[in-house]
């Protein structure tokens, strides 16, 4: 073959490649080009027109409608569950996780996986129409440890957050560094609702956290910070006389707006807040809670530590914690008369949970937030 023929060849097949391409670019336009779908929510109570090829999650938050969502849409929390009665398609591999028979059979799905292909009838609980944005600013950002940081936000002038302690709300971040986009990520307040006009935050940096790496590194004192919330069932419930509060690492914040507003509020339940970490330099909030044991004689810390190592300023508990629950637990008279509440990674509320129930709390009393 000539030069001129292999030229030839290699322009033919760079023409059919590159018309090819603009064929299959236009096939995926054309399939995903849905149109306008209707949403309509609740039995026709509201309807939305929105454009299809979104998904459902984000289509309803640009509707001032928000679904809870801890994982920013990656399909590994679940919490943005809802009932798509028709229209949502087959059920994904990235939802079957999340669901429960009962659930599927009731037409649940993750609202961040199911794309709007064509019109939807969806069921929303009614207590989601309640959750609202909110423009705050920081008013204090300080180190509570080495990686944990306290944000207190500024809520904008007479507005009021109505949520129940241990609740959740998100956190937007905006666009810094080589992150282009703006994510959220949920957070669970740590301040009582008594703290009128402020709502904070324990934020621990996990390494290659987009939101986290931006509290950690790209916010400032005064700058604004988009809200949306409260969220989440993890309330307290008071039907027993001891209330049992376990959390590990940055698991401490619903903890912490359980307990002072219980203790503000009189409850007269036995109290004990459990804090597993591994190095004194993992403890926070120890001050404030020796001063509410010194004022309530129903409250207590107990506070243990892992890893300490010789030098460690340190003569309290060690171990995990988990075990000085046990030996507790099996002091008490009546464990059937407990209400448990926990916060932390999977594995450690797995153990912790194990503990509970090998000591005869019933697992109805038991109540996770899990991160
Ligand atoms: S938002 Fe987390 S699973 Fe859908």
């Amino acid at each position: 073959m000539n030069f001129a023929e292999v030229f030839t060849t290699v322009l033919s097949i760079t023409g059919i490649s590159a018309a090819l391409t603009i064929i299959i670019s236009l096939a995926e336009m054309k399939l995903n080009d849905y149109g306008i779908c209707t949403l309509d929510i609740n039995d026709g109570s509201k309807t939305l027109e929105v454009q299809g090829g979104q998904y459902l999650l984000n289509s309803l938050a640009a509707n001032k409608i928000f679904i809870p969502s801890a994982c920013g849409g990656k399909a590994t929390c679940g919490l943005c569950k809802l009932q798509v009665m028709e229209g949502a398609g087959p059920l994904l591999p990235t939802e079957e996780p999340y669901l429960t028979e009962e659930e599927r059979e009731n037409h649940y799905r993750l609202a961040c996986q199911v794309k709007i292909k064509s019109d939807l009838k969806l069921h929303i609980p009614e207590e989601l129409f309640n959750i609202k944005e909110y423009l705050t600013n920081v008013d204090v950002l300080e180190d509570l440890t080495h990686d944990i940081k306290l944000v207190r936000l500024k809520l904008p002038e007479g507005e009021v957050l109505n949520f129940k302690p241990g609740q959740f709300m998100q956190f937007y971040t905006k666009p810094y560094d080589k992150i282009k986009e703006s994510v959220f990520r949920a957070y669970s307040i740590s301040s009582p609702p008594s703290e009128e006009g402020y709502v904070e935050f324990c934020i621990r940096q996990v390494p290659d956290g987009i939101c986290t790496t931006y509290v950690h590194t790209a916010l400032n004192e005064g700058d604004q910070v988009q809200l949306s919330g409260p969220y989440g069932d993890f309330f307290y419930r008071g039907n027993t006389k001891t209330m049992v509060m376990v959390g590990g690492g940055s698991g401490l914040a619903p903890l912490r707006s359980l307990a002072l507003d219980n203790l503000a509020k009189g409850v007269d339940a036995n109290m004990s807040l459990y804090f597993g970490a591994q190095k004194p330099r993992d403890l926070y909030y120890t001050e404030e809670f020796r001063d509410l044991e010194e004022k309530h004689d129903n409250f207590k810390l107990i506070q243990s530590l892992s890893r300490v190592e010789e030098g460690d300023d340190w003569d309290g508990l060690t171990g995990r914690i988990t075990v000085h629950l046990d030996e507790d637990l099996k002091k008490l008279e009546d464990p059937t008369d407990v209400e448990a509440y926990l916060c932390g990674g999977p594995g450690f509320l797995a153990s912790v949970r194990k503990v509970l129930i090998d000591n005869g709390v019933p697992a109805s009393q038991i109540y996770f937030d899990e991160f």
